[in-house]
Protein backbone atom coordinates (compact mmCIF):
# COMPACT_ATOMS: atom_id res chain seq x y z
CA UNK A 1 0.00 0.00 0.00
CA UNK A 2 1.36 3.42 -0.37
CA UNK A 3 0.50 6.34 1.77
CA UNK A 4 1.08 10.08 0.68
CA UNK A 5 2.63 12.04 3.51
CA UNK A 6 1.72 15.54 3.17
CA UNK A 7 3.83 17.54 5.63
CA UNK A 8 5.91 14.15 6.14
CA UNK A 9 9.15 16.16 7.00
CA UNK A 10 7.73 17.57 9.89
CA UNK A 11 7.44 16.29 13.51
CA UNK A 12 4.69 13.94 14.27
CA UNK A 13 4.84 13.24 10.12
CA UNK A 14 8.99 12.09 9.97
CA UNK A 15 8.16 9.95 12.87
CA UNK A 16 4.74 8.80 11.48
CA UNK A 17 6.94 7.93 8.39
CA UNK A 18 9.44 5.76 10.50
CA UNK A 19 6.34 3.51 11.32
CA UNK A 20 4.93 3.19 8.17
CA UNK A 21 7.83 2.06 6.48
CA UNK A 22 8.49 -0.40 9.41
CA UNK A 23 5.27 -1.90 8.73
CA UNK A 24 5.83 -2.66 5.03
CA UNK A 25 3.95 0.94 3.37
CA UNK A 26 5.51 2.81 0.69
CA UNK A 27 5.52 6.22 1.47
CA UNK A 28 5.52 9.55 -0.90
CA UNK A 29 5.96 12.82 0.79
CA UNK A 30 5.42 16.21 -0.23
CA UNK A 31 6.30 19.29 2.26
CA UNK A 32 7.61 22.84 1.54
CA UNK A 33 10.36 22.71 4.20
CA UNK A 34 8.31 25.29 5.53
CA UNK A 35 9.16 24.18 8.94
CA UNK A 36 11.68 21.39 8.49
CA UNK A 37 14.53 20.20 6.90
CA UNK A 38 15.18 17.59 4.17
CA UNK A 39 17.79 16.14 6.87
CA UNK A 40 14.88 14.88 8.75
CA UNK A 41 13.47 12.65 5.67
CA UNK A 42 16.91 10.70 4.91
CA UNK A 43 17.46 10.26 8.89
CA UNK A 44 13.67 8.22 8.91
CA UNK A 45 15.49 6.88 5.31
CA UNK A 46 18.71 6.24 7.91
CA UNK A 47 16.60 4.66 10.65
CA UNK A 48 14.57 2.78 8.43
CA UNK A 49 17.09 1.28 5.38
CA UNK A 50 14.15 2.12 3.00
CA UNK A 51 13.54 4.90 0.68
CA UNK A 52 10.74 7.56 0.80
CA UNK A 53 9.34 9.34 -2.94
CA UNK A 54 10.25 13.21 -1.76
CA UNK A 55 8.27 15.74 -3.69
CA UNK A 56 9.55 19.74 -2.55
CA UNK A 57 6.44 21.62 -3.01
CA UNK A 58 3.46 22.97 -1.47
CA UNK A 59 0.51 21.45 -1.03
CA UNK A 60 -1.58 24.13 -2.40
CA UNK A 61 0.26 23.52 -5.69
CA UNK A 62 -2.38 21.81 -7.68
CA UNK A 63 -0.01 20.90 -10.36
CA UNK A 64 2.40 18.88 -8.43
CA UNK A 65 -0.94 17.27 -6.79
CA UNK A 66 -1.58 16.38 -10.10
CA UNK A 67 1.80 15.07 -10.72
CA UNK A 68 1.86 13.18 -7.80
CA UNK A 69 -1.17 11.55 -7.87
CA UNK A 70 -0.40 10.29 -11.81
CA UNK A 71 2.72 9.59 -10.42
CA UNK A 72 1.75 6.75 -7.93
CA UNK A 73 -1.06 4.91 -7.10
CA UNK A 74 -1.79 6.05 -3.61
CA UNK A 75 -3.90 4.85 -1.78
CA UNK A 76 -4.12 6.79 1.45
CA UNK A 77 -3.47 10.41 2.47
CA UNK A 78 -2.22 11.20 5.78
CA UNK A 79 -2.03 15.35 5.63
CA UNK A 80 -0.34 16.79 8.14
CA UNK A 81 0.87 19.73 6.69
CA UNK A 82 -0.05 23.21 8.08
CA UNK A 83 0.91 26.03 10.08
CA UNK A 84 0.49 25.40 13.83
CA UNK A 85 1.81 28.06 16.17
CA UNK A 86 -0.84 29.00 18.30
CA UNK A 87 0.48 32.76 18.93
CA UNK A 88 1.74 33.87 15.46
CA UNK A 89 -1.38 32.43 14.46
CA UNK A 90 -2.99 35.23 16.15
CA UNK A 91 -0.89 38.05 14.44
CA UNK A 92 -1.16 36.24 11.03
CA UNK A 93 -4.27 34.87 10.38
CA UNK A 94 -4.80 35.10 6.55
CA UNK A 95 -1.79 33.12 6.16
CA UNK A 96 -3.13 30.47 8.82
CA UNK A 97 -6.35 30.15 6.80
CA UNK A 98 -4.63 30.32 3.60
CA UNK A 99 -1.70 28.05 4.54
CA UNK A 100 -4.38 25.55 6.32
CA UNK A 101 -7.63 25.57 4.64
CA UNK A 102 -6.32 26.32 0.80
CA UNK A 103 -3.62 23.29 1.45
CA UNK A 104 -6.52 20.95 2.54
CA UNK A 105 -8.87 22.12 0.00
CA UNK A 106 -6.77 21.79 -2.95
CA UNK A 107 -5.64 18.29 -1.55
CA UNK A 108 -9.14 17.15 -1.70
CA UNK A 109 -9.81 18.51 -4.71
CA UNK A 110 -6.81 16.48 -6.41
CA UNK A 111 -7.68 13.46 -3.99
CA UNK A 112 -11.17 13.43 -5.60
CA UNK A 113 -9.91 13.95 -9.09
CA UNK A 114 -7.97 10.98 -9.16
CA UNK A 115 -10.36 9.01 -6.88
CA UNK A 116 -8.33 8.38 -4.22
CA UNK A 117 -11.02 8.83 -0.93
CA UNK A 118 -9.17 7.90 2.20
CA UNK A 119 -7.78 10.49 4.23
CA UNK A 120 -6.32 11.02 7.97
CA UNK A 121 -6.35 14.21 9.15
CA UNK A 122 -4.10 15.64 11.89
CA UNK A 123 -5.93 17.25 14.16
CA UNK A 124 -5.86 18.85 17.44
CA UNK A 125 -7.30 18.85 20.71
CA UNK A 126 -7.67 22.56 20.55
CA UNK A 127 -11.37 21.65 18.90
CA UNK A 128 -12.31 21.48 22.15
CA UNK A 129 -11.77 25.31 22.80
CA UNK A 130 -12.60 25.74 26.51
CA UNK A 131 -13.70 22.12 27.97
CA UNK A 132 -16.98 21.16 28.31
CA UNK A 133 -15.97 18.52 30.73
CA UNK A 134 -12.97 16.38 31.82
CA UNK A 135 -11.82 13.79 30.60
CA UNK A 136 -12.39 15.17 26.66
CA UNK A 137 -14.04 12.44 24.92
CA UNK A 138 -14.58 12.58 21.42
CA UNK A 139 -18.86 13.97 21.23
CA UNK A 140 -17.71 16.97 24.08
CA UNK A 141 -18.86 20.35 22.20
CA UNK A 142 -16.23 21.55 19.77
CA UNK A 143 -15.62 24.99 18.33
CA UNK A 144 -15.15 28.07 20.79
CA UNK A 145 -12.18 28.05 19.57
CA UNK A 146 -9.61 31.15 20.93
CA UNK A 147 -7.43 31.42 17.89
CA UNK A 148 -6.83 31.20 14.33
CA UNK A 149 -5.07 27.94 14.30
CA UNK A 150 -7.41 26.06 16.45
CA UNK A 151 -10.13 27.71 14.00
CA UNK A 152 -8.82 26.50 10.82
CA UNK A 153 -8.86 23.05 12.56
CA UNK A 154 -12.14 23.08 13.56
CA UNK A 155 -13.11 24.90 9.86
CA UNK A 156 -10.46 21.34 7.95
CA UNK A 157 -13.00 18.92 10.11
CA UNK A 158 -16.46 20.30 9.11
CA UNK A 159 -14.65 20.53 5.54
CA UNK A 160 -14.03 16.82 5.69
CA UNK A 161 -17.35 15.87 7.21
CA UNK A 162 -19.60 17.95 4.87
CA UNK A 163 -17.56 16.13 1.90
CA UNK A 164 -18.69 12.63 3.44
CA UNK A 165 -22.07 13.93 3.56
CA UNK A 166 -21.75 14.74 -0.23
CA UNK A 167 -20.13 11.57 -0.95
CA UNK A 168 -20.01 8.20 0.91
CA UNK A 169 -17.73 6.45 -0.55
CA UNK A 170 -15.23 8.63 1.52
CA UNK A 171 -13.62 7.27 4.30
CA UNK A 172 -12.42 10.14 6.96
CA UNK A 173 -10.30 9.85 10.10
CA UNK A 174 -9.91 12.73 12.30
CA UNK A 175 -7.29 12.24 14.81
CA UNK A 176 -7.34 15.03 17.33
CA UNK A 177 -3.72 15.22 19.20
CA UNK A 178 -3.46 15.77 22.82
CA UNK A 179 0.08 17.43 23.65
CA UNK A 180 3.17 15.44 21.82
CA UNK A 181 6.32 15.15 23.48
CA UNK A 182 9.61 13.25 22.76
CA UNK A 183 11.43 11.88 20.36
CA UNK A 184 12.34 8.53 18.37
CA UNK A 185 14.64 6.37 20.18
CA UNK A 186 17.39 6.11 18.04
CA UNK A 187 18.05 9.98 18.96
CA UNK A 188 18.04 10.55 14.96
CA UNK A 189 14.80 12.23 14.84
CA UNK A 190 13.03 14.83 16.99
CA UNK A 191 10.94 18.34 17.04
CA UNK A 192 13.42 20.76 15.90
CA UNK A 193 11.69 24.24 16.55
CA UNK A 194 12.64 27.07 15.20
CA UNK A 195 14.24 29.95 17.46
CA UNK A 196 12.85 30.23 20.88
CA UNK A 197 9.98 27.61 21.69
CA UNK A 198 6.40 28.31 22.46
CA UNK A 199 5.38 24.91 23.65
CA UNK A 200 6.41 23.44 26.79
CA UNK A 201 8.75 20.34 26.59
CA UNK A 202 11.07 21.75 23.23
CA UNK A 203 11.69 24.79 25.37
CA UNK A 204 12.83 22.43 28.78
CA UNK A 205 15.10 20.78 26.49
CA UNK A 206 16.69 24.11 25.05
CA UNK A 207 17.61 25.51 28.97
CA UNK A 208 18.67 21.92 29.48
CA UNK A 209 21.38 22.12 26.66
CA UNK A 210 22.49 26.01 28.26
CA UNK A 211 20.52 28.02 24.96
CA UNK A 212 17.97 29.33 27.57
CA UNK A 213 18.87 30.74 30.82
CA UNK A 214 15.80 29.54 32.66
CA UNK A 215 11.97 27.90 32.28
CA UNK A 216 8.87 30.45 32.79
CA UNK A 217 5.97 28.38 34.49
CA UNK A 218 2.88 30.26 33.04
CA UNK A 219 0.72 30.56 36.15
CA UNK A 220 1.18 29.06 39.72
CA UNK A 221 -2.69 29.83 40.41
CA UNK A 222 -4.73 27.45 38.32
CA UNK A 223 -7.48 24.96 39.98
CA UNK A 224 -5.06 22.11 39.61
CA UNK A 225 -3.15 20.35 42.55
CA UNK A 226 0.09 21.90 42.34
CA UNK A 227 -1.34 25.23 40.71
CA UNK A 228 0.52 24.59 37.39
CA UNK A 229 -1.61 24.06 33.57
CA UNK A 230 -2.43 20.23 33.52
CA UNK A 231 -1.98 18.48 29.62
CA UNK A 232 -2.12 15.07 28.47
CA UNK A 233 1.23 14.55 26.77
CA UNK A 234 2.03 12.01 24.38
CA UNK A 235 4.88 9.89 23.10
CA UNK A 236 5.35 10.77 19.27
CA UNK A 237 5.98 7.88 18.80
CA UNK A 238 2.98 6.38 20.08
CA UNK A 239 1.28 8.86 18.79
CA UNK A 240 2.63 7.91 15.64
CA UNK A 241 1.55 4.31 15.53
CA UNK A 242 -1.95 5.69 16.15
CA UNK A 243 -1.53 6.65 12.47
CA UNK A 244 -0.92 3.20 11.43
CA UNK A 245 -4.01 1.88 13.69
CA UNK A 246 -6.25 4.53 12.20
CA UNK A 247 -5.21 3.21 8.28
CA UNK A 248 -5.50 -0.40 9.36
CA UNK A 249 -8.34 0.06 11.83
CA UNK A 250 -10.75 1.83 10.38
CA UNK A 251 -13.44 0.34 7.72
CA UNK A 252 -14.02 1.99 4.58
CA UNK A 253 -16.50 4.77 3.65
CA UNK A 254 -17.32 6.56 6.53
CA UNK A 255 -16.11 9.58 9.57
CA UNK A 256 -14.25 8.65 12.41
CA UNK A 257 -12.74 10.58 15.05
CA UNK A 258 -10.46 9.37 17.93
CA UNK A 259 -8.47 11.62 20.63
CA UNK A 260 -4.75 10.41 20.59
CA UNK A 261 -3.66 10.88 24.08
CA UNK A 262 -2.63 8.56 27.49
CA UNK A 263 -5.69 9.90 29.48
CA UNK A 264 -3.34 10.82 32.19
CA UNK A 265 -2.93 14.97 32.85
CA UNK A 266 0.54 15.95 33.94
CA UNK A 267 1.42 19.37 35.74
CA UNK A 268 4.23 21.82 34.08
CA UNK A 269 6.06 21.00 37.26
CA UNK A 270 5.71 17.06 37.09
CA UNK A 271 7.31 17.53 33.63
CA UNK A 272 9.78 19.96 34.96
CA UNK A 273 10.65 16.83 37.85
CA UNK A 274 10.14 14.36 34.95
CA UNK A 275 12.96 15.88 32.62
CA UNK A 276 15.07 16.78 35.73
CA UNK A 277 15.50 12.73 36.27
CA UNK A 278 16.31 12.36 32.52
CA UNK A 279 19.01 14.61 32.13
CA UNK A 280 20.71 14.24 35.31
CA UNK A 281 20.56 17.81 36.31
CA UNK A 282 17.84 20.45 38.30
CA UNK A 283 16.65 22.92 35.58
CA UNK A 284 16.27 26.61 36.78
CA UNK A 285 12.45 27.79 36.72
CA UNK A 286 10.55 30.97 37.76
CA UNK A 287 6.99 31.53 38.30
CA UNK A 288 5.69 34.07 35.58
CA UNK A 289 2.11 35.46 34.98
CA UNK A 290 -0.10 32.95 33.24
CA UNK A 291 0.01 32.78 29.49
CA UNK A 292 -3.01 34.50 27.55
CA UNK A 293 -5.61 31.54 26.27
CA UNK A 294 -4.50 29.17 28.57
CA UNK A 295 -6.45 26.56 30.28
CA UNK A 296 -6.27 24.88 33.55
CA UNK A 297 -6.37 21.30 32.28
CA UNK A 298 -6.80 19.27 29.08
CA UNK A 299 -6.63 15.81 29.35
CA UNK A 300 -8.25 12.93 26.98
CA UNK A 301 -10.63 9.67 27.09
CA UNK A 302 -8.48 7.77 24.80
CA UNK A 303 -10.58 4.48 25.34
CA UNK A 304 -12.56 5.14 21.85
CA UNK A 305 -9.15 4.50 20.08
CA UNK A 306 -8.39 1.45 22.57
CA UNK A 307 -12.49 0.01 21.85
CA UNK A 308 -12.35 0.27 17.72
CA UNK A 309 -8.72 0.83 16.11
CA UNK A 310 -7.12 -1.01 19.46
CA UNK A 311 -4.58 1.49 19.72
CA UNK A 312 -3.26 2.98 23.27
CA UNK A 313 -0.79 4.77 24.55
CA UNK A 314 2.27 2.98 25.28
CA UNK A 315 5.13 4.82 26.70
CA UNK A 316 5.03 7.46 30.11
CA UNK A 317 6.40 10.63 31.18
CA UNK A 318 9.70 9.23 31.81
CA UNK A 319 9.82 7.23 28.24
CA UNK A 320 8.80 11.41 26.57
CA UNK A 321 11.42 12.87 28.74
CA UNK A 322 14.56 10.68 27.95
CA UNK A 323 14.02 10.42 24.38
CA UNK A 324 13.80 14.15 24.23
CA UNK A 325 16.81 14.61 26.19
CA UNK A 326 18.73 11.88 24.15
CA UNK A 327 17.50 13.90 20.95
CA UNK A 328 18.77 17.30 22.01
CA UNK A 329 21.70 15.95 23.46
CA UNK A 330 22.95 14.54 20.53
CA UNK A 331 21.18 17.36 18.20
CA UNK A 332 21.68 20.11 20.63
CA UNK A 333 20.99 22.82 16.92
CA UNK A 334 18.69 20.52 16.14
CA UNK A 335 18.84 19.27 11.86
CA UNK A 336 21.24 22.05 11.94
CA UNK A 337 23.96 20.37 14.77
P1 LIG B 1 5.57 20.55 11.94
O1 LIG B 1 5.57 22.01 11.66
O2 LIG B 1 6.81 19.93 12.49
O3 LIG B 1 5.16 19.75 10.62
C1 LIG B 1 4.32 20.29 9.63
C2 LIG B 1 5.04 20.09 8.29
O4 LIG B 1 4.23 20.60 7.24
C3 LIG B 1 6.38 20.82 8.23
O5 LIG B 1 7.35 19.93 7.74
C4 LIG B 1 6.12 21.97 7.25
O6 LIG B 1 7.29 22.32 6.53
C5 LIG B 1 5.05 21.37 6.38
N1 LIG B 1 4.17 22.36 5.73
C6 LIG B 1 3.52 23.40 6.29
N2 LIG B 1 2.77 24.02 5.37
C7 LIG B 1 2.95 23.35 4.21
C8 LIG B 1 2.44 23.51 2.89
N3 LIG B 1 1.59 24.50 2.59
N4 LIG B 1 2.82 22.66 1.94
C9 LIG B 1 3.70 21.64 2.21
N5 LIG B 1 4.21 21.44 3.44
C10 LIG B 1 3.83 22.29 4.42
O7 LIG B 1 4.34 20.24 12.90
P2 LIG B 1 3.92 18.91 13.66
O8 LIG B 1 4.05 19.16 15.11
O9 LIG B 1 4.58 17.74 13.05
O10 LIG B 1 2.37 18.90 13.34
C11 LIG B 1 1.83 18.15 12.26
C12 LIG B 1 0.33 18.40 12.21
O11 LIG B 1 -0.24 18.03 13.46
C13 LIG B 1 -0.07 19.85 11.96
O12 LIG B 1 -1.20 19.87 11.12
C14 LIG B 1 -0.42 20.35 13.35
O13 LIG B 1 -1.34 21.38 13.31
C15 LIG B 1 -1.01 19.09 13.98
N6 LIG B 1 -0.94 19.10 15.47
C16 LIG B 1 0.27 19.29 16.08
C17 LIG B 1 0.32 19.34 17.47
C18 LIG B 1 1.62 19.59 18.19
O14 LIG B 1 1.58 20.00 19.36
N7 LIG B 1 2.78 19.35 17.57
C19 LIG B 1 -0.86 19.18 18.23
C20 LIG B 1 -2.05 18.96 17.57
C21 LIG B 1 -2.08 18.93 16.17
N1 LIG C 1 3.98 26.33 29.63
C1 LIG C 1 4.83 26.92 30.55
N2 LIG C 1 5.98 27.47 30.08
C2 LIG C 1 6.33 27.46 28.75
C3 LIG C 1 5.45 26.87 27.83
C4 LIG C 1 4.28 26.32 28.30
O1 LIG C 1 4.55 26.93 31.73
O2 LIG C 1 7.40 28.01 28.40
C5 LIG C 1 2.76 25.66 30.13
C6 LIG C 1 1.47 26.19 29.51
O3 LIG C 1 1.01 27.28 30.26
C7 LIG C 1 0.59 24.93 29.61
C8 LIG C 1 1.56 23.78 29.43
O4 LIG C 1 2.85 24.30 29.76
O5 LIG C 1 0.03 24.84 30.90
C9 LIG C 1 1.59 23.23 28.01
O6 LIG C 1 1.82 24.29 27.10
P1 LIG C 1 2.25 24.01 25.58
O7 LIG C 1 2.45 25.35 24.94
O8 LIG C 1 3.36 23.04 25.54
O9 LIG C 1 0.99 23.26 24.97
P2 LIG C 1 -0.55 23.71 24.86
O10 LIG C 1 -1.34 22.73 25.66
O11 LIG C 1 -0.73 25.13 25.18
O12 LIG C 1 -0.84 23.53 23.30
C10 LIG C 1 -0.33 22.44 22.50
C11 LIG C 1 -0.14 22.92 21.08
C12 LIG C 1 -1.46 23.24 20.45
C13 LIG C 1 -2.37 22.04 20.56
C14 LIG C 1 -2.52 21.63 22.02
C15 LIG C 1 -3.39 20.42 22.18
O13 LIG C 1 0.70 24.07 21.05
O14 LIG C 1 -1.27 23.51 19.08
O15 LIG C 1 -1.23 21.35 22.56
O16 LIG C 1 -2.98 19.43 21.34
F1 LIG C 1 -3.58 22.35 20.08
Amino acid sequence: MKILVTGGAGYIGSHTCVELLEKGYEVVVIDNFDNSSPISVSRVEQITGKKISLYEADVRDTAVLDKIFSEHKIDCVIHFAGLKAVGESCAKPLEYYDNNLYGTLALLQAMKKHDVKKIVFSSSATVYGSPERLPLDETCKTGGTTNPYGTSKYFQEIMLRDLYASDDSWTVVILRYFNPVGAHESGLIGEDPQGIPNNLTPFIAKVAVGELKEIGVFGNDYDTPDGTGVRDYIHVVDLAKGHVSAIEGTPNNGVYTYNLGTGVGYSVLDVIKAFNKACGKELPYVIKPRRAGDIASCYADASKAKRELGWEAKLGIDDMCASLWNWQSKNPKGYKS
